[in-house]
Order: structure tokens, then C-alpha cells, then sequence
């Protein structure tokens, strides 16, 4: 089939790289001669039928912007057949051929969902989370990671001048990749996450054990989701006889310049969703293993095993067993 016409979107939470991508993907399908549509706010402007084209002035000096010149937004009723079937129609209506999707495990649910009405799609794993399992790294993860070490690092000094204990809280919603890079790149003294699920009792336990064992306060990192961090700082402070404060890093893992990891990844997979879309190839996730760009399918990315970096989580503990 003859591609002419391809849209793209970004969906879901938005994540560094998000704009590079666009940026390679106008830049490369127009050299190709393909028009280029970019959908505004995710599965929600598809649903609108949001679309503006897109052209090389459009997407010029957004490569190191964070979020999303599309804007992204979280629509949970394309979970329903009717919602999808209209996308699915609207995309026709307008003559698209393809679509390219931006997004983590959700947004490729929502990619499944209209390549089974018959769209043609190719899907990019974009989501500082990295928990799309399929691919090495997602795009946005290093960035985010990089961030929230920078963030750390700061908040160690001044807690170190004052001799307080300190639980840092970082995002990842049920993958622990933030936390555990971050405590790894930061020489933190405790690390929690999903992964090695752990009892509040036994958390206690260990950092009673890791001032008797360092003789002071330590510093902690602990993925979202996972206790009520102002109790358990509350608790800290009554069971032990250090000052514990709390710091929840937030948004500002997912805001800011995309590393240049993320802007490099970002020209791999954007180059190789259209080389994929113009050679007729469709209904693929792109990801990297080491160093290899490489697509699935779409389904097989959803259903992939389970890939935690253990190793990595065993070399954090090694690094914190007493001598
Ligand atoms: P992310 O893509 O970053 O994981 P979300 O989980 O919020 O973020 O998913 C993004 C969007 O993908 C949702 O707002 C919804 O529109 C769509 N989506 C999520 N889950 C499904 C699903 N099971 N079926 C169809 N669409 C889904
Ligand atoms: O998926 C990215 C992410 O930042 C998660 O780490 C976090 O749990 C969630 O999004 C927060 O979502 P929202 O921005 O909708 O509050």
C-alpha cells in the first residue's frame, strides 16, 4: 500500500524525548514526501478529531523541550469499543494512512485497541517509568532519573550538615527502575522498591540497623505508591533518636531538557517509525536491546516478561552490607 498521509500522537503521562521524537518524525516523513498530522492531547484529540498538520517550521527548535508541543492528556473512556470505533473513523475521515503513538503500557493498550479496528499503527515507548518491559530503556526514563539524582544529591548535603535522616520519594508508579537508579547513582544507604516488596515494620528495622551500622543518619529512597511517607517519617522520628524529615521529588522528574540519551533514542525510534510505516510495516512497538533498535509487535511488547534489573538491585545491597 501507498503510504501518503501518517499522523502521530503523544499519550498518557509526557516524558522527555517526547518532543525530539516529533521533531525527527516531521523532519524525516517530509523528506520522504509523507504529510505529517499531529493529533492534540493523545487518545482525546483523536477522539475530537484534533488534528493540525505539521510541518518542519512546526517542529523547529523543540528537540530539548520537555512535555509535549502536542499536549498529552489521560482519557480513560477509550477503554470503551464505541470511543475507539470513532477514532478509528476519524482517522479515515481524514485519509490518514498510519499512525505513530507516544506513550507507555496504557497508550499501547490504547494502540492494541485501534490496530484491532484495522488502523495501522506503530507505537514508541515514551514514559519516564520504563515500565514497558519489551525495550531496554524508554524514552524520558534517563532524563528522569537524571533528574531526580541531581535532586538527591542536593537534599544528602543539607541533611548531612544538620545530621538528619531523610526518605526520598520518587515516581516510577508500580516499576522501581527511578528509585533504583537513583539510589544506585547517588550512593543512598537504603533503597525500597515494589520489586523487593517490604513490610513497614521490616523498613524500620533496617534503617534502625543501618545507623547502628554507619553511625549516622541515612539517606533512603523509596519508589511511590509504597507507604504513607509522612507516617512513617513521623515514625522514624519516635523510634529512633535521629531527626528524620521527608522529601517527595514530583514533577520535576518528568519537566526539563531531555538528557542526550533521551534525544538520541528519540532520532533511533523516530527514524525507525518511518522507515518501518514507508516500507509498509505496521502494528510494531520500537525498542533498543543494548544497542540495537529493534520493533515486536505491538501485542507481544504488551505480554513481554518480566525484565527487572536485579543485578543492579543486588549490587546496590552489596554496596550497603557492612564490611
Ligand atoms: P501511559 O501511556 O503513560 O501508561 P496511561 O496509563 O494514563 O499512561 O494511559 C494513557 C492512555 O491510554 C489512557 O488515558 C487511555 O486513553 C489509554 N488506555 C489506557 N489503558 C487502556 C486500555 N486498557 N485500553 C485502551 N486504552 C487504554
Ligand atoms: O507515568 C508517569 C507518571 O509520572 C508516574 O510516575 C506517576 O505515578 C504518574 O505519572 C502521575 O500521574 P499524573 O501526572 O497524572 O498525576
Amino acid at each position: 500500500m501507498e503510504v501518503k498521509n501518517i499522523a502521530i500522537l503523544t499519550s498518557g503521562g509526557d516524558c522527555q524525548g517526547m518532543n525530539t521524537t516529533l521533531n525527527i518524525v516531521v523532519r524525516i516523513a517530509t523528506m520522504k514526501g509523507l504529510n505529517v498530522y499531529g493529533v492534540k492531547q493523545g487518545y482525546k484529540g483523536l477522539y475530537d478529531s484534533s488534528f493540525v498538520k505539521l510541518n518542519n517550521a512546526n517542529v523547529e527548535n523543540i528537540s530539548s523541550l520537555g512535555g509535549t508541543i502536542l499536549k498529552t492528556a489521560r482519557f480513560p473512556e477509550f477503554k470503551e469499543n464505541a470511543i475507539v470505533e470513532k477514532c478509528a473513523k476519524n482517522l479515515q475521515d481524514h485519509n490518514i494512512d498510519a499512525l505513530i503513538v507516544i506513550g507507555g503500557d496504557g497508550s499501547f493498550k490504547g494502540a492494541k485497541a485501534l490496530m484491532n479496528k484495522g488502523v495501522n499503527v506503530i507505537a514508541i515507548p515514551g514514559t519516564i517509568d520504563n515500565d514497558l518491559r519489551y525495550t531496554d530503556k524508554c524514552l524520558g526514563f534517563d532524563t528522569a532519573v537524571n533528574n531526580a539524582s541531581n535532586y538527591v544529591q542536593n537534599i544528602k548535603q543539607t541533611m548531612s550538615a544538620l545530621d538528619r535522616g531523610v526518605i526520598i520519594e520518587v515516581m516510577g508508579r508500580y516499576c522501581g527502575d527511578i528509585a533504583l537508579y537513583t539510589a544506585a547513582a547517588t550512593a543512598c544507604d537504603i533503597l525500597i522498591v515494589p520489586e523487593k516488596p517490604t513490610g513497614e515494620d521490616e523498613f524500620v528495622a533496617k534503617v534502625k540497623e543501618s545507623i547502628a551500622i554507619n553511625k549516622r543518619p541515612p539517606v533512603i529512597v523509596i519508589a511511590e505508591k509504597l507507604y504513607d511517607v509522612k507516617h512513617i517519617t513521623e515514625r522514624l522520628n519516635q523510634e529512633t533518636n535521629i531527626e528524620f524529615k521527608y522529601s517527595v521529588v514530583g514533577y520535576v522528574q518528568r519537566g526539563g531538557a531531555p538528557s542526550v540519551y533521551d534525544k538520541i533514542l528519540a532520532m533511533q525510534f523516530g527514524v525507525r517509525a518511518v522507515e518501518l510505516i514507508t516500507k509498509g510495516i505496521f502494528n510494531k512497538a520500537i525498542g533498543i536491546k543494548g544497542n540495537n533498535i529493534f520493533e515486536i509487535n505491538i501485542d507481544d511488547a504488551l505480554h513481554c516478561e518480566y525484565n527487572y534489573n536485579y543485578e543492579l538491585l543486588n549490587l546496590f545491597y552489596l554496596l550497603n552490607t557492612k564490611a
